[in-house]
């Protein structure tokens, strides 16, 4: 896998033609597929379910798939989830109750866990779990919908953020997921992150290939 990953969201694509978007999107160079899931009670918008990952996997798709729970509560979807063939499984601290079990779910049906937070959630909760986690994802818009512009605030947060994990010496990827563009990535990858989840970057244009290719080259500047 890259050093710098691109997690292309599906919440920006066809959805009557989702099989096939994210086979072109996966030939055109990205690394993993980001899985937005909103319930319309802890973000105001209803996305897709396990139902549709579990599609994906039956379709013919092997890549990774980082699935990003917006839901209240999670545990639940965290078990269908894994029957369905998610491979990491990311959920807001609000959302939890037993945020220490939820994670530990996540693990034992054999995906990797993360912890996400939002534009104004402090990282607190992180050392507490630093050994239970293997993805910090930051948002980077305030969660719901496609199409919001990057909060500048967030460069400051990923430099915290990488500073924990670099301090905890784990194994943790630093997810940023909002706002991403070709023209911002460079300097996100600056800030510390190095998994990059973009919706309608990608998803808005017609060349997906020329999209992720301006973004790697922007990342090896
Ligand atoms: C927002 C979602 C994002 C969204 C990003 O709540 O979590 O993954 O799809 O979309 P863009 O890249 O368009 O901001
Ligand atoms: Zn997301």
């Amino acid at each position: 896998m890259n050093d710098f990953i691109i997690a292309p969201s599906i919440l920006s694509a066809d959805f009557a033609r989702l099989g096939e978007e994210v086979d072109n999107v996966l030939a055109a160079g990205a690394d993993i597929i980001h899985f937005d899931v909103m319930d319309n009670h802890y973000v105001p918008n209803l996305t897709i379910g396990p139902m549709v990952c579990k599609a994906l996997r039956k379709h013919g798709v092997t890549a990774d798939i980082d699935v990003h729970l917006m839901v209240k509560p999670v545990d639940r979807m965290i078990g269908d989830f894994i029957e369905a063939g998610a491979s990491i499984i990311t959920f807001h601290p609000e959302a939890s109750e037993h945020l220490d079990r939820s994670l530990q779910m996540i693990r034992d049906g054999g995906c990797k866990a993360g912890l996400v937070f939002n534009p104004a959630t402090s990282l607190e909760h992180l050392k507490y779990v630093m050994d239970k986690i293997d993805m910090v994802l930051l948002m980077s818009v305030n969660p719901g919908f496609g199409g919001q512009s990057f909060i500048p605030g967030t460069l400051d947060k990923l430099r915290e953020a990488r500073a924990l994990i670099e301090a905890s010496g784990y194994d943790i990827r630093l997810e940023v997921d909002g706002g991403v563009s070709e023209k911002n990535i460079a300097d996100i990858a600056r800030a510390g992150a190095d998994t990059f989840v973009a919706g309608s970057a990608i998803f808005g244009k017609a060349d997906y290939k020329a999209v992720i290719d301006a973004m790697r080259k922007a990342l090896a500047s």
